[in-house]
């Protein structure tokens, strides 16, 4: 039996990976997470009693917290991150804190404590936009956001602990995840709970960027894969090959809801907004992963799972989010046309 610390699993991703190794494996899982805004511990209601599972509220970005986090823990697992491009576009400090500066001081818990292995999850935004072909794990680095920069950041110091000290570092490049629990910030969440509520749908600029979307639970196979069998040093890509353009997700959201295609707000672009991004994955399924998700009926799923879940995400859209959400998308609404 392991012991593996889970930063960042009461996040979206996160909780699901901490309920995947309760699920699957019989390893013991410590979640370290701050709860900051995304971070919620009714994610993990399936779990918390648990015999082999124990939270510990803390950041990553406090190495006491870390260091008692660590004790006797055989394996790391980085989801511990700010992930919004948009919330980086308003503020990127606290991008830099923790997703930088958090994961330079986990390795170096990790290194002091020698533990056997450190996945790093990370991010297809870090490549930049792709205009044709897919980005390979040898691709130079072209981060286009503050958020990607962060990203970029801490997988740069992740690799230089693997040839420096020759931490047993692996580090995972998903690309966009979608289900359950996800905060209703990104565009899925967001368009799926707005449209229950028969608001608009703000769509960036003239929706036809391209998205290669991965369903959350085959993401946490992918991760647990490479927690399992990555080569020290390696990286892996993780995608599913669903490249959609937005309006196309867009629309498949109001037809599973049975909402009016009205409700589509063509807003002002997000400065900078990639295009494109698409992975080649050659790598990752090689070492036997591949996803076991149809896009469509996953969408499906999620959709089904939000329309039922309103006590989950309710309570989430007011407060922080509802002060979020006005001052991302008040101008941009005002000054929006319909599709
Ligand atoms: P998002 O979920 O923010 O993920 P990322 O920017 O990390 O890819 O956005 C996914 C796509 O949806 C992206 O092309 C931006 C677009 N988008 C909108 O059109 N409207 C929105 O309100 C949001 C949040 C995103």
């Amino acid at each position: 039996m392991r012991r593996i610390l889970v930063t960042g699993g009461a996040g979206f991703i996160g909780s699901h990976f901490v309920r995947y190794l309760i699920e699957t494996t019989d390893d013991e899982v410590v979640n370290l997470d701050a709860l900051k805004y995304a971070g919620n511990l009714a994610n993990l209601r399936a779990v918390a009693a648990h015999p082999r599972y124990r939270f510990a509220r803390g950041d990553v970005t406090d190495p006491e917290a870390v260091a008692a986090a660590l004790a006797g823990v055989d394996a790391v697992v980085n989801f511990a991150a700010e992930t919004h491009v948009d919330r980086s576009l308003m503020e990127a400090g606290s991008f830099i804190a923790t997703d930088v500066y958090g994961t330079y001081v986990l390795l170096e818990a990790a290194r002091r404590a020698e533990v056997q292995r450190f996945v790093q999850v990370s991010t297809d935004e870090v490549y930049g936009s792709v205009e044709s072909g897919s980005s390979r794990e040898s691709d130079p680095l072209d981060p286009r956001s503050p958020y990607a920069a962060s990203k970029a950041g801490g997988d740069l110091k992740a690799r230089a602990y693997f040839s420096t000290y020759g931490l047993p570092v692996c580090i995972t490049r998903g690309s966009n995840t979608f289900g359950p629990n996800q905060y209703p910030e990104k565009v899925i969440p967001l368009f799926i709970t707005n449209a229950i509520d028969d608001q608009p749908l703000p769509l960036y600029g003239d929706g036809q960027n391209v998205r290669d979307w991965l369903y959350v639970r085959d993401h946490c196979a992918a991760i647990a894969l490479v927690l399992e069998r990555g080569h020290p040093g390696e990286l892996y890509n993780v995608g599913a090959g669903n490249e959609r353009r937005n309006i196309e997700v867009t629309e498949r959201i109001l037809a599973e809801l049975g909402k009016p295609r009205s409700l589509v707000r063509f807003v002002p672009d997000r400065p900078g907004h990639d295009r494109r991004y698409s992975l080649d994955c050659t790598k990752i399924r090689a070492l036997g992963w591949a996803p076991q998700h149809v896009f469509e009926e996953a969408l499906a799923t999620t959709v089904r799972w939000y329309v039922e879940n309103e006590d989950w995400w309710r309570p989430l859209k007011s407060g922080e989010w509802a002060a979020y959400y006005r001052r991302q998308y008040g101008e941009r609404l005002a000054r929006s046309r319909p599709l």
